[in-house]
């Protein structure tokens, strides 16, 4: 057969060769052309007697097949002597199979030094003291194949067996680093755990099973790795009655403690779930790999040698802010609706609404008002235990607000919020605020999310978070510019509406916070936006208002003229951003509104459904795509195909196609999922982007998973 592998010109040596799966093991080299030095010392199966007859039957009978062998009669505690019956026989070693072994069972309480040693001396010292005398000359000749053999014992462990376990894991160490040191030289190192009848386990065993269990189904592997055309090394294999499999350590993604207070044993305690969390398993392949979330651990407290002990994320996570209630008025909306500049045309009737109760439109609530709802609730973030910073360094990074109905023109609001996430980004920390708001007859009427940036506050050693860019401006002109002017006195006018920080009204506090004159609120610019979106997409009508994101990113001054830059994606959301026209730098980006649906609003029951789906939902899906694009080889990995229901009046259905190559993201409902996974819009949210632990939502019911449950633990993969 002309694919036959064969070992011509070969040398072999197999130690224990006299019986068992040594002697199957020479018997296949032999016949397949290799010259095989049979070694065994022909004692009991605990290490005592020794004949010459075992090895020298196995010798003639590759003899009588045609073959080649010599046999050798020490023990490979003479490691030496038995790589020289090799040289003076062939010149030359090429194949090592270390298979010699013996027994001492005995519980570990009974165990002697004697039971111990010789177990050693045969399994280890017998390993390394034949592998050490062929060494050189594999390294000689830039070729060489060795395999040792353990046992499942030993990577499981068995009652009776602590001496042959404790040896048995010494030679997988002894290969672990053999494969290292032989890798340049063309020397593979591989270990075999078989399973096998013979003289070993015919005393455990049933007499049927150490038949049924032949030596010759596991040598096929054994001879395979020996091969020149196998380039396995450093392989752990288990094998017997022709099953074969590898083994590779894995680990849990475990927990990092940073290091900023050294690491406590409550701290092991707290952290145990995660540390024993195997859902996103990794599989180190060498030492560099394992040491890798450590390293990076110190380099995190490297850069952070203090640590920052004005800020315990472990204590503001979770933390609520006392329910605050806010009574509002006409008066109060109108105040507001002055300071985000609205009615500067003050004979427009559409702005008039906002301002000026007895407007002939009727007086109307403008919806961004409920961003001052938590406001006060917020304020709290100066008392809050595990924090203490100088308010002038606190900036508002980003914010979410959710309006589902139009707001009342008067109504008594009581918000609760709490800390859901803190971030370390080095130069500061971000404290992420959600808040919900209710009238007094229970109902929502907004839900805001703040994300606020403390400067001076980072480099604790924590979490850096990930950041998904969403609301990206498409590559064409803005299809509406407003172009506002805010007065000099805009944050005088604004702070009366709650935001009464200091940093926007008093020039010696706004130098404490490094500006050079007090600053214009996020907010208000923010407000500003909003009318200009509001303005051109929806006739300056509150009642398609429905939700709102921005991520400030520059301070304004009073008196600068903001420049909103609108993109319509669709008629219910319309992407923007805004500059400072005098210095030409963006203040707010990565921003979108989200309006009700016309038809929604002309029903006008409150009830109808928005067709709009949650924008960062949408983002995450168009960078699982990408993902898949930029990684085809997941469809080989994972090979299955995914449904996501994303449920609630922001969500929606998408199958991502992981299984037919080139894969790729699909609205609406797969085929055949192989698995269907269902989640809350905000709850997939924080799952994608790594602030929600997939076990844990499992855990607590916010994921749902049907069909095949393990697919969900490789979600990890789709991750940014
Ligand atoms: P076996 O007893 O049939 O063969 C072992 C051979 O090693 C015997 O011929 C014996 O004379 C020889 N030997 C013992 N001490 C020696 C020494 N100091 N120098 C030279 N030769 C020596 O046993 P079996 O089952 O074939 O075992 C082969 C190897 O496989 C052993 O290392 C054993 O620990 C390992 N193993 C076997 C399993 C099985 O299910 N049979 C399970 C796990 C591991």
């Amino acid at each position: 057969m002309s694919s036959e592998l064969r070992f011509d010109g070969r040398v072999a040596i197999v130690t224990g060769a006299g019986h068992g799966l040594g002697r199957a093991h020479a018997l296949l080299l032999a016949s397949r052309g290799a010259a095989v030095v049979v070694n065994d010392l022909g004692g009991d199966i605990h290490g005592g007697g020794g004949s010459e007859t075992a090895a020298q039957k196995v010798v003639d009978e590759i003899k009588a097949a045609g073959g080649e062998a010599v046999a050798n009669f020490n023990s490979v505690e003479d490691g030496e002597a038995i790589v020289q019956t090799a040289l003076d026989t062939y010149k030359r070693v090429d194949i090592l199979v270390n298979n010699a072994g013996i027994l001492r069972d005995v519980s570990f309480h009974k165990m002697t030094d004697e039971d111990w040693e010789k177990i050693f001396a045969v399994h280890v010292l017998g390993t390394y003291k034949v592998t050490h005398a062929a060494w050189p000359l594999l390294r000689e000749q830039q070729f060489g194949r060795v395999v040792m053999t353990s046992s499942a014992s030993g990577i499981y462990g068995n009652f009776g067996q602590a001496n042959y376990s404790a040896a048995k894991m010494g030679v997988v160490g002894l290969a672990s680093t053999l494969a290292h040191e032989g890798h340049n030289k063309n020397i593979h190192v591989n270990t075999i755990a078989p399973v096998a009848g013979s003289r070993l386990t015919e005393t455990v065993m049933p007499p049927e099973m150490v038949e049924a269990l032949k030596p010759e189904y596991v040598s096929p592997l054994v001879a395979w790795l020996c091969h020149d055309d196998c380039e396995e090394t450093g392989g752990l294999f288990e094998v017997g009655a022709g099953w074969f499999g590898k083994l590779r350590w894995e680990r849990t993604k475990g927990a990092t403690i940073p290091l900023h207070h050294g690491v406590s044993i409550e701290e092991v305690k707290s952290n145990w779930d995660r540390i024993v969390d195997f859902s996103d398993a990794t599989h180190p392949a060498n030492s560099q790999e394992s040491m890798g979330p450590a390293i990076e651990n110190l380099q995190t407290a490297k850069q952070a040698p203090a640590g920052n002990e004005n800020i315990d994320p472990d204590k503001l996570i979770g933390q609520e802010f006392p329910a605050e209630d806010l009574h509002y008025t006409e008066r109060d909306l109108s105040l507001y609706a002055l300071g985000i500049g609205a009615a500067r045309d003050a004979t427009d009737p559409k702005e008039l609404q906002f301002v000026y109760e007895l407007s002939g439109d009727g007086f109307k609530a403008f919806p961004t008002y409920a961003v001052i709802f938590p406001f006060t609730t917020l304020m709290h973030v100066v008392d809050m235990e595990g924090i203490n910073f100088n308010p002038m360094m606190l900036l508002h990074g980003e914010q979410f607000l959710e309006v589902p109905k139009p707001l009342s023109t008067e109504a008594t609001v009581t918000t609760t919020g709490k800390i859901t996430h803190v971030y370390d980004k080095g130069k500061g920390a971000v404290l992420v605020i959600e808040s919900i708001s209710k009238d007094e007859k229970g109902e929502v009427v907004a839900k805001n999310e703040s994300k606020i940036f403390i400067r001076g506050l980072g480099n604790f050693g924590g979490d850096r978070g990930l950041s998904v860019p969403i609301n990206i401006p498409p590559d064409r002109d803005a299809d509406a510019i407003e172009e506002e002017p805010t007065d000099d006195n805009q944050a005088l006018l604004y702070r009366l509406s709650g935001d009464r920080n200091p940093l926007h009204a008093d020039p010696a506090m706004a130098a404490v916070g490094g500006f050079e004159k007090p600053i214009l609120h996020g907010l208000c610019g923010f407000g500003i936006a909003a009318r200009a979106v509001l303005k051109h997409f929806a006739d300056n009508d509150p009642a398609r208002f429905k939700s709102i994101k921005v991520r400030f990113a520059k301070h304004v001054f009073p008196g600068e003229t903001i420049v909103t830059e609108m993109w319509k994606e669709s008629d219910d959301r319309v992407l923007f951003r805004c500059k400072v026209k005098e210095r030409d730098e963006y203040v707010i980006t990565n921003a979108a509104m989200e309006l009700q649906g016309l038809g929604a609003v002309l029903e006008g029951n409150g009830s109808a459904k928005a067709s709009s789906v949650n924008p960062e939902v949408l983002a995450i899906f168009d960078e699982m795509g990408k993902r898949i694009e930029a990684k085809p080889e997941l469809i080989d990995k994972v090979g299955a195909i995914y449904q996501f229901d994303v449920t609630g009046e922001d969500g929606g259905t998408w199958w991502v196609d992981l299984k037919n190559g080139p894969g790729g993201v699909h609205e609406g409902a797969a085929e055949k999922p192989n698995c269907t996974i269902a989640m809350a819009a905000g709850d997939f949210i924080s799952l994608m982007t790594g602030k929600l632990d997939g076990q844990q939502a499992f855990m607590q019911g916010k994921l749902k998973v049907s069909g095949d449950m393990m697919l969900a633990t490789k979600l990890g993969m789709l991750q940014g």
